[in-house]
């Protein structure tokens, strides 16, 4: 099945209305790709009329697994490790005086939160630390939530932190792994989108993680969500970003501290 440029163009600029990402015409294969299944679960034979009609009945829930679709949700856990290297020797040279507060802005189906958190439980211990992620994709928001991930999932993840962590799943879990409960509990998931006005209650974090989700947007788009996420980090806070995803030349408030690294200043 394919889209006609018009229907590509018509389901792409709802999509940047909600998520701001611009998907570029060369992505139309990959778009055609992922909306298929859902037009054929819809009764649709042609692309055209599911797009047609998706954006004329304008269903809220439909719109979301749409737009659910078309995020590009890829993780894993212990990605980009340096960064992970960075923040236990931080926490080794400064340990904290109180409660941590660390932030996976962008956290897809929640493996850089559980990575983070195996972390700060192995170098804290029971001290007082929590892990928020959220994410634009309501689907990896309740994947994350679940916890329950496939066991090839866990070949970034080091033996001794799979099996202080996790618990092998059995029956009908089998193949799977779910993060131990000590470990959930003091990691939350919600839904947030960078491109509006975080929840209120958000509050102010020690640690930003926002890796591999700006490089879907143009320069300004960028600036203004590590503004909007800049708001969020406590003074002496730290933003990792993608290694991929340089803040040189935005004008942004920050000063490098470590390659991706960056904390307020500038
Ligand atoms: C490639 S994943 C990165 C996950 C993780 N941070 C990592 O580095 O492995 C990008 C995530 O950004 C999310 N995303 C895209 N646009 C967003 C927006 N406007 N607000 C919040 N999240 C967004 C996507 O849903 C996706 O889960």
């Amino acid at each position: 099945m394919t889209l006609s440029t018009a229907s590509f163009e018509a389901v792409t600029a709802m999509f940047a209305r909600v998520s701001g990402i611009r998907l570029s015409p060369a992505k139309k294969p990959l778009v055609e790709g992922r909306l298929q299944r859902m037009a054929q679960d819809a009764g649709h034979a042609r692309l055209d009329d599911y797009v047609h009609a998706l954006l004329e009945a304008a269903d809220p829930k439909e719109l979301t697994r749409v737009v659910d679709k078309l995020t590009t949700n890829e993780t894993y856990f212990f990605r980009e490790p340096e960064h992970f290297d960075h923040l236990r020797q931080l926490l080794r040279d400064q340990p904290p005086d109180g409660p941590l507060r660390v932030w996976s802005a962008a956290s897809s189906s929640g493996e850089e939160a559980f990575s983070i958190a195996m972390l700060l439980a192995e170098e804290l211990g029971r001290r007082d630390w929590s892990v928020i992620g959220t994410d634009l994709s309501t689907a990896v928001v309740q994947q994350a939530q679940r916890a329950l991930y496939p066991m090839e999932r866990a070949r970034n993840l080091p033996q001794a932190l799979l099996k202080r962590y996790c618990l092998r799943g059995e029956g009908d879990y089998a193949g799977q792994l779910l993060i131990q409960r000590a470990l959930r509990e003091r990691v939350s998931f919600r839904c947030a989108n960078l491109m509006q006005e975080m929840p209120r209650d958000l509050g102010q974090f020690d640690i930003i993680f926002l890796r591999n989700v700006l490089i879907y947007f143009d320069p300004p788009g960028k600036a203004r969500i590590v503004r909007r996420v800049l708001a969020h980090l406590k003074p002496d806070g730290l933003l990792y970003t993608g290694h991929a995803e340089s803040l040189a030349n935005l004008e942004l408030p920050v000063r490098s501290v470590a390659p991706a690294v960056y904390t307020h200043g500038g």
